[in-house]
């Protein structure tokens, strides 16, 4: 029998608390005990420090109850969010605190832990692990998609229906209006959401950090021509979805690259219109207005999707360590859940945080760029 412990750390997504709830399913058919880890590797700090007790961590307490379940209906997996809490990405560098985290963790006597994280999390989650000989199984979760040797991360696709769907919305009042709306979308350095949701809610132009690094004056002049064409063909309004990835000229006032956009926009519209040039003499009475999307993207209920991968990854999970191999991130590969060693794994995220960008090692950017090139 196993005393496992289960953390969800970073950014919250949807579909932590499906991984939650799978995970206490799964051990506990194999007669295993779940510990749920509060606010990721703070967890740990607040037993050594005698703030909470390994007894009221205990998932499975009673067989398979878990909290979340209502009159009788067990509705954890449908709920966004962790029952867990989840560290906003605080850094245990300070040694004084690693030690005590470490400390934590051997207090509760811990078989495996399984960590649910993004790139963030889990680089820190593996120096702890290294220096605590943590016998440790990762599962990687973010809207961004960005965790290397994993084609789909949880709470990518519910994420891409939330944005899908704000576009949806937002397509009538620009239509009522006349209006060019820049929305502006999460994904850190990565462009996987914009695009895919730019592409699903049928977004006129989408801007991606991989492509589109920077923003200049001759894409503006672009975007102008384009939202000019569309004009003269009859269609009024535009959709532009731009990743929050995509950065500004140096010296931008706007603190969001969507408003950024969308000023310098309004600004070179006005300029070309009074050219001589007669594609651009729409473009006088062009309104152009920005949506920053923000942290609605990061909730909502877990899509069907998420909630199967969740299923899917924390059996994984569970089978890794009933194996004994540790040291593993599970990831989705060519339509199979398979695992990779953290020690390939975490270099590669460390040269992206580097770098300031995510070249991905899975086909996961073929998709990504041939998409927008095409
Ligand atoms: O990594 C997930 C993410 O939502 C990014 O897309 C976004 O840039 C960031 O987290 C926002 O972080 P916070 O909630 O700490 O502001």
């Amino acid at each position: 029998n196993k005393r496992i412990g289960i953390l969800t750390s970073g950014g919250d997504c949807p579909g932590l608390n499906a991984i939650i709830r799978a995970v206490v399913k799964c051990a506990c058919q194999k007669g295993w005990e779940v510990y749920g880890i509060p606010y990721g590797t703070d967890g740990f700090l607040k037993l050594e420090q005698g703030q909470c007790c390994s007894e009221d961590l205990k998932l499975q307490e009673h067989g398979y109850d878990l909290p979340g379940i209502l009159h009788g209906i067990d509705i954890l997996q449908f709920l966004s969010g962790s029952i867990l809490g989840s560290l906003s990405r605080g850094n245990p560098s300070d040694p004084a605190i690693a030690k005590m985290i470490i400390q934590g963790y051997q207090n509760l006597q811990l078989d495996a832990l399984i960590a649910v994280g993004g790139d963030g999390s889990l680089d820190i989650i593996y120096d702890l692990a290294e220096q605590g000989q943590w016998n440790l199984v990762a599962i990687p979760k973010t809207i961004d998609n960005d965790v290397p040797f994993t084609e789909r991360s949880i709470g990518f696709r519910t994420a891409v229906d939330t944005v899908t769907s704000a576009l949806y919305d937002l397509t009538f009042t620009a239509a009522s209006h006349d209006r060019t709306i820049v929305v502006e979308v999460m994904g850190r350095n990565a462009g996987h959401l914009a695009l895919h949701a730019g592409i699903a809610g049928g977004a006129d132009i989408i801007l991606i950090p991989e492509l589109t690094p920077q923003i200049d004056s001759e894409l503006i002049t672009n975007i102008c021509l384009r939202i000019a064409q569309l004009r003269l063909s009859g269609r009024k309004f535009a959709l532009i979805v731009i990743a929050e990835g995509v950065k500004n000229q140096a010296g931008a006032k706007e603190k969001y690259i969507g408003d950024y956009l969308a000023q310098n926009i309004n600004e070179m519209s006005h300029k070309l219109c009074l050219s001589d040039k007669p594609e651009f003499y729409d473009l006088d009475k062009l309104e152009t207005r920005s949506t920053v999307l923000g942290h609605i993207q990061r909730s909502g209920t877990p899509s069907s999707y998420d909630r199967l991968l969740a299923a899917t990854f924390a059996k994984k999970a569970i089978d890794l360590i009933a194996e004994e191999k540790y040291n593993q991130l599970v990831v989705w590969q060519s339509g199979t859940v398979q695992s990779q060693s953290l020690d390939k794994v975490i270099p590669h995220i460390k040269q992206c945080h580097q770098l300031g960008v995510c070249p991905s090692p899975v086909n996961k950017d073929g998709f990504l760029v041939q998409t927008a090139r095409s």
